[in-house]
């Protein structure tokens, strides 16, 4: 046969072959054996250089039209095969979205640590700092540099947790409140003071709806020259209106405390009915609520502290997230803050 016929059977032959191919692995090889060195356009190619020269370029012509079609043939074979493993592939690969997302669980703020919060940024946006203390305290800050005689129940053993009962004067106890943070820092820093103390208090006190031993004080404490009882008023009014509600009013009912003279107790009104509706779930038709005790700064603490009380006077209030959150939140007891029931804390992230 001679090498014109074999190529042109090679031609004829060779679409079978290429569609027999069924993926880019088995084309590869059939692309071998129609044009690779052993197959007949190989062969007749090797072997031009021995042809009679006459029969050279129609042997030639041949043999680039069978490598022409035969190329062709593979070309088309191969974008089709391409095509059908490309979503081969992708059918593979498909992510199936309607599958449910690993959720990661994000905790929320403790409604005690939420009350803090937004009582803290209240004050700093008045300009107070936060400041802080130990929780264990001497006496000296807890109770005497804040006036209050030795033999004030509020210092005894049923009361106040000691850690180390000492000489009088320098017992470590577990603070009672945070007032103690007031004398610590006018000891160290110079008037004008305008803090805001959040912190841990203790007391031994039995766990009830409205009782626990630890529990929360945020601490206030202006002292400037010439603060007055009506920038006390206006401070808290401010705080009560961004807390509860523009609507709110406060009211200030004479009342004793050690370290301020005069003191109060400072309500705020009804911020669900309003001022005093009948069996209100919130101040139970009294209108008010009553919140934080609060009062001038008594000269002698000024005094204690390094202070002159001729030069400055000042304001200081304490209150109790735990009672606040309960006012704001419509929380009967304060066991639920304790309990890390996640169905109670969940409901106010
Ligand atoms: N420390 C007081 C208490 O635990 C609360 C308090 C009342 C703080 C009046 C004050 C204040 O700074 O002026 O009951």
């Amino acid at each position: 046969m001679d090498a014109v016929q074999s190529l042109d059977e090679a031609i004829e032959s060779a679409s079978t072959a290429v569609e027999s191919a069924d993926d880019l692995e088995q084309l590869a090889a059939v692309e071998t054996s129609l044009l690779g060195p052993d197959s007949v356009v190989g062969v007749v190619r090797k072997s031009m250089g021995r042809l009679d020269p006459q029969e050279r370029p129609k042997v030639g012509a041949k043999l680039n039209e069978a490598s022409v079609a035969i190329g062709g043939l593979l070309d088309s074979r191969r974008s089709v095969l391409e095509v059908e493993e490309e979503s081969r592939r992708l059918a593979d690969e498909k992510i199936d979205v309607t599958l449910e997302s690993i959720t990661i669980p994000s905790g929320v703020k403790h409604l005690v640590q939420k009350v803090i919060d937004d009582t803290v940024d209240i004050f700093v946006g008045l300009g107070y700092q936060v400041a802080s203390g130990p929780e264990a305290e001497l006496a000296f800050y807890n109770f005497d540099a804040l006036n209050t005689p030795p033999d004030h129940p509020s210092r005894w053993d049923s009361d106040t947790m000691y850690l180390d009962f000492g000489d009088p004067g320098d017992e470590v106890l577990l603070r009672t409140q945070t007032s103690p943070v007031q004398a610590r820092w006018m000891e160290s820093h110079d008037p004008p003071v305008y803090i805001v103390v959040p912190g841990r208090t203790y007391r031994k006190d039995t766990i009830d709806a409205t009782h626990l031993p630890v529990f929360h004080q945020i601490e206030g404490l202006a002292v400037d020259s010439n603060l007055q009882f009506s920038d006390l008023k206006g401070t808290l009014l401010h705080w009560a209106r961004e807390f509860f509600g523009p609507q709110s009013e406060v009211r200030l009912r004479p009342h004793f405390f050690p370290f301020t003279e005069p003191s109060a107790e400072l309500d705020v009104s009804c911020f669900s009915c309003d001022g005093g509706q009948p069996g209100c779930r919130v101040c139970g038709g009294a209108g008010w609520l009553e919140l934080l005790g609060c009062g001038m700064v008594d000269p002698f603490v000024l005094e204690t502290a390094g202070y002159d009380p001729y030069e400055v006077s000042g304001f200081a209030f304490g209150m109790g997230p735990e009672r606040l959150a309960m006012v704001r939140y419509g929380i009967d007891s304060m066991k639920h803050f304790i309990e890390n029931d996640v169905r109670f804390l969940r409901q106010f992230g």
